[in-house]
């Protein structure tokens, strides 16, 4: 038989240590250790799903799927990345940003250390809704309503006109985060502050330049409005093997030019320059893990031997541990030149021939084999190819 006093005395520890809790549970702050709240379905609509607008926004929809933030949950290295016990949960605030796409509600941190939230299965989690990563709803539902920018007349569902909201802002929130998160992980993307620092503020921003307009109608059969592409073109690596990626060409090539008839002994220098003169930021951007290989080859073709071979890369270096450290970075500036150069003194008679390839990596074969990303996921892409052929006699 258990005691009175011992039940008061029961009752009494199980509070002390329930405030002891509470008292080491710390507040989710700002920056990205909280969710977007959840989200409600505007009236009018069956669902916020991605699946769903695209029944009448059917050509944004199809154009929103190609694009890299379609693919921010399916992403196989970030599912890799995400089982790691060094990620932690606040890396889906960015890539399933809504509280409707995440099986666990947050409520705060013990000891304020990220390793340890405090979680709570989500009642609302919409399963569909997470494969979607970043959707429509993410820039475009917030408290029951459509966030436009138009104010057309009578769309079926409740619409609020917000033009701060639905401007480059909303891109920064993810695309300009700075943050050392622990020693060994920090968060780099400062495309937002390269864009600021460079010659393109206040001329063009994220939106103008990665959603081209077009005049169309917005749902069959409306009339045609001044619409915005929204594959969210960037790099054009592909996210998966087979999968169509839509690019954009940030660098300008230049290239000498070359006779078709040299002398044994003769020095052939040639020179390639990039300009990176279309993008609004430096080049590679956001992802320090990005490069470009330029590789120059001077090759015999009468008997296939490379004869004299230069490989340049422009990119960042890191450490990762014991504490997250840049070694180097030699990325492009907007408007910035860089030359590279090969000198070739031929030695025998014969044929040969100048390669010169750019390519642009998502990330090394060593990260990727790694990670056991496999042969589906893309690495890299050629951006630039030229060659050329001379008689050495
Ligand atoms: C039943 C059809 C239908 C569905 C479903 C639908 N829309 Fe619309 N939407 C429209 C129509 C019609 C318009 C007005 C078109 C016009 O007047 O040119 C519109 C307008 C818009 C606008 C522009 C508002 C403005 O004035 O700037 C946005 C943004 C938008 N919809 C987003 C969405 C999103 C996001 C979803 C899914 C959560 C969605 N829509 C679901 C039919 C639909
Ligand atoms: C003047 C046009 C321009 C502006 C402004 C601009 N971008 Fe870009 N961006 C580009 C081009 C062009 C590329 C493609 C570079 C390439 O791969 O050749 C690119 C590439 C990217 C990439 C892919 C990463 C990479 O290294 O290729 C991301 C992410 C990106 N931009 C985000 C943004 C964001 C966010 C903003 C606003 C802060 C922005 N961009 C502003 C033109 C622009
Ligand atoms: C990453 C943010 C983002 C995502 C994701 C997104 N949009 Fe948009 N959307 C925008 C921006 C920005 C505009 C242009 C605002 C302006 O006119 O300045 C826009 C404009 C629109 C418009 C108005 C017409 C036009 O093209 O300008 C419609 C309709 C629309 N989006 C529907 C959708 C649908 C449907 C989806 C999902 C399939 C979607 N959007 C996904 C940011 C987004
Ligand atoms: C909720 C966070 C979020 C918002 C808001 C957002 N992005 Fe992104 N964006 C991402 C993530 C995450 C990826 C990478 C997804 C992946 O690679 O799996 C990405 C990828 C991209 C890429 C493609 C990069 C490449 O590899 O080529 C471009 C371009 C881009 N975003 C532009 C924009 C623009 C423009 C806006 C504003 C209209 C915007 N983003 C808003 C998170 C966001
Ligand atoms: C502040 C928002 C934010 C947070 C938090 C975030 N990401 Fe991302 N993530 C992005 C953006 C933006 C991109 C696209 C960068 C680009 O292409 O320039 C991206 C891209 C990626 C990619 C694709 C890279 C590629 O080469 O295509 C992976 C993988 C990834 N993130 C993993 C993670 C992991 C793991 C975490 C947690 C440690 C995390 N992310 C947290 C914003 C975020």
């Amino acid at each position: 038989m258990i005691s009175t006093s011992r039940i008061v005395v029961f009752w009494i520890s199980a509070f002390l240590l329930l405030m002891s809790c509470r008292e080491n549970i710390t507040p989710l702050r700002d920056n990205w250790e909280k969710a977007i709240p959840q989200q409600r379905i505007p009236t009018g609509l069956v669902s916020i799903r991605a699946s769903d607008c695209g029944i009448c926004h059917q050509e944004i929809y199809k154009e929103w799927q190609l694009s890299t933030h379609a693919h921010a949950w399916t992403d196989l290295q970030f599912q890799a990345e995400l089982r790691k016990e060094s990620s932690p949960y606040l890396c889906i605030n960015c890539h399933i940003p809504l509280e409707n796409q995440q099986e666990y509600l947050i409520k705060g941190l013990i000891d304020g250390d990220i390793y340890k939230p405090v979680k709570e299965k989500n009642p609302k989690f919409d399963s569909q809704l997470q494969e979607e990563g970043i959707s429509c709803s993410t820039c475009h539902v917030r408290d029951g309503y459509i966030i436009g920018v138009n104010g057309y007349p009578n769309p079926p569902h409740p619409v609020k006109i917000d033009t701060a909201f639905l401007s480059e802002q909303i891109c920064l929130t993810c695309h300009n985060a700075n943050a050392v998160v622990t020693p060994e992980l920090v968060c780099t993307f400062e495309t937002g502050d390269e864009w600021e620092a460079g010659p393109f503020y206040g001329v063009k921003n994220c939106i103008s330049c990665h959603m081209d307009t077009i005049s169309r109608p917005l749902i069959e059969g409306t009339p045609e409005r001044t619409s915005h592409r929204h594959w969210f073109a960037g790099s054009g690596i592909p996210k998966r093997k087979g999968i169509e990626s839509k690019g954009l060409e940030g660098l300008q090539y230049k290239t000498d030019t070359l006779a078709s008839s040299y002398h044994v002994g003769d020095r052939i220098p040639f020179e390639i320059s990039l300009t990176n003169s279309y993008a609004g930021h430096r080049l590679p951007t956001g992802d320090p893990e990005r490069f470009y290989i330029i590789e120059l080859v001077w090759e015999s073709l009468d008997d296939h031997q490379v004869v004299q071979r230069e490989e340049f890369r422009i990119g960042e270096t890191w450490e990762w541990y014991p504490e997250a450290k840049k070694l180097t970075d030699n990325n492009l500036e907007p408007g910035e030149s860089r030359i590279f150069k090969i000198d070739f003194i031929p030695k025998e008679y014969g044929t040969y021939n100048l390669t010169v390839k750019v390519t642009k990596h998502r990330m090394d074969e060593e990260t990727a084999a790694y990670n056991q990303l496999g042969e589906e996921y893309p690495l890299s892409i050629s951006v630039f190819e030229w060659n050329h052929t001379i008689q050495v006699e």
